[in-house]
C-alpha cells in the first residue's frame, strides 16, 4: 500500500514508519494522522511485525501539527483534530509490539507528543524537543500536558509547556525524556539493531512487560503489582518462557516462537 504523507517498510520483522513531508518539516495534518492510524491498525493484527520504528525524513522528526490547520479552526474542528491524534497515541500504546522513536531532528509540539507515546526513545545528537504551542496562542492538545509530566516530572514538564522553549539532545537525555543519544549518522542503524533484537524476543513477554509498565504507572502500587502478576502468569501460556529457561540451562541460544 502506498501513502502520501508517510513511508512504510517492513524488514526483518521490523516495521518502519517514516514521516515524509520534509519540505514542511513533517508537520502533522489530518491526512498524516489518518495514514498512521491505518498502518497501526494493520500492525495490530500482523504477527509478522515484531517491533516498530518511527522516524522522520529530512531534518525533522515532526515539527508539530501543521500550523496551516489552525488558521481556520473552530472549537468543534479543534476537538476532532486533537481527538484523532489522541487515538493514534493510544493505538501506539495498545500495540503489543514495542514502538521506538528514532528522533532524527525537530520533535516539536505534536511531534514530541508522538514521541511520548513510544516505548523507547532514541535521539540523534542534533535532535531538538519542545512544546511551543503557547507561543502560538494555544496549549498542547495531543497529550503533552499529561504524558510529559509522567515522563519527566511535573516541574520539568511545566518548564517546557509554559515557556515553549526548545531543548537539545543533552538536556533531553539528562531529563529522562530520551534514553539514548547517537551521532546523527548512526541513529537509524543503532535503532534498527535494537529493534531487531526486540523482534527476536518472546512476543508475550514483551507485550506483558510493556503493558504492565504503562498501565501500572497510572495505578496504585498494589494494582500495578496485580497487573504484573497477570502478565507474568500469561508468559507461561506460551512455550517461550519454558524455552528461554531451558536454553539457558542447556547453554544455547533460545528459539522463541
Ligand atoms: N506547520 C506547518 N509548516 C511548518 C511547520 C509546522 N508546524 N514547521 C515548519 N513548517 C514549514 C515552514 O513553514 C517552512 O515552509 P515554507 O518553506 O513553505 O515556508 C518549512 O516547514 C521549513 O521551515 P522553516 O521555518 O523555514 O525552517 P527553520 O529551520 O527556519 O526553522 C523550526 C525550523 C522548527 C524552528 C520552525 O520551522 C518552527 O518554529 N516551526 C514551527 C514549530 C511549532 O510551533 N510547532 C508546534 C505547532 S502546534
Amino acid at each position: 500500500m502506498s501513502y502520501r504523507t508517510i513511508l512504510f517498510a517492513v524488514e526483518e520483522r521490523v516495521g518502519t514508519i517514516t514521516f515524509n513531508r520534509p519540505d514542511k518539516l513533517n508537520a502533522l495534518n489530518s491526512e498524516m494522522l489518518r495514514e498512521i492510524k491505518e498502518i497501526l491498525t494493520e500492525i495490530k493484527t500482523n504477527s509478522e511485525i515484531r517491533a516498530l520504528i518511527l522516524t522522520g525524513a529530512g531534518r525533522a522528526f515532526i515539527a508539530g501539527a501543521d500550523i496551516q490547520v489552525f488558521t481556520r479552526m473552530d472549537p468543534l474542528s479543534a476537538r476532532e483534530f486533537v481527538r484523532s491524534a489522541h487515538e493514534v497515541a493510544f493505538q501506539m500504546e495498545d500495540l503489543d509490539v514495542p514502538v521506538i522513536a528514532a528522533v532524527n531532528g525537530y520533535a516539536l509540539g505534536g511531534g514530541l507528543e508522538m514521541v511520548l507515546a513510544c516505548d523507547l526513545i532514541f535521539a540523534a545528537d542534533t535532535a531538538r524537543f519542545g512544546q511551543p504551542e503557547v507561543n502560538l496562542g494555544f496549549c498542547p492538545g495531543f497529550g503533552a500536558t499529561q504524558r510529559l509530566p509522567r515522563a519527566i516530572g511535573k516541574v520539568r514538564a511545566k518548564d517546557l509547556v509554559l515557556t515553549g522553549r526548545t531543548i537539545e539532545a543533552p538536556e533531553a537525555l539528562a531529563s529522562g525524556l530520551v534514553s539514548r543519544v547517537f551521532p546523527a549518522a548512526a541513529l537509524l542503524e543503532e535503532t534498527q539493531k535494537v529493534a531487531r533484537s526486540l523482534a527476536e524476543k518472546g512476543r508475550v513477554a514483551l507485550a506483558g512487560a510493556k503493558h504492565a509498565v504503562d498501565r501500572g504507572f497510572d495505578a496504585d502500587l498494589r494494582t500495578g503489582c496485580t497487573l504484573e502478576i497477570q502478565a507474568f502468569s500469561l508468559c507461561f501460556a506460551s512455550p517461550d518462557a519454558r524455552e528461554g529457561a531451558a536454553a539457558f540451562l542447556e547453554k544455547r541460544p533460545p528459539k522463541f516462537e
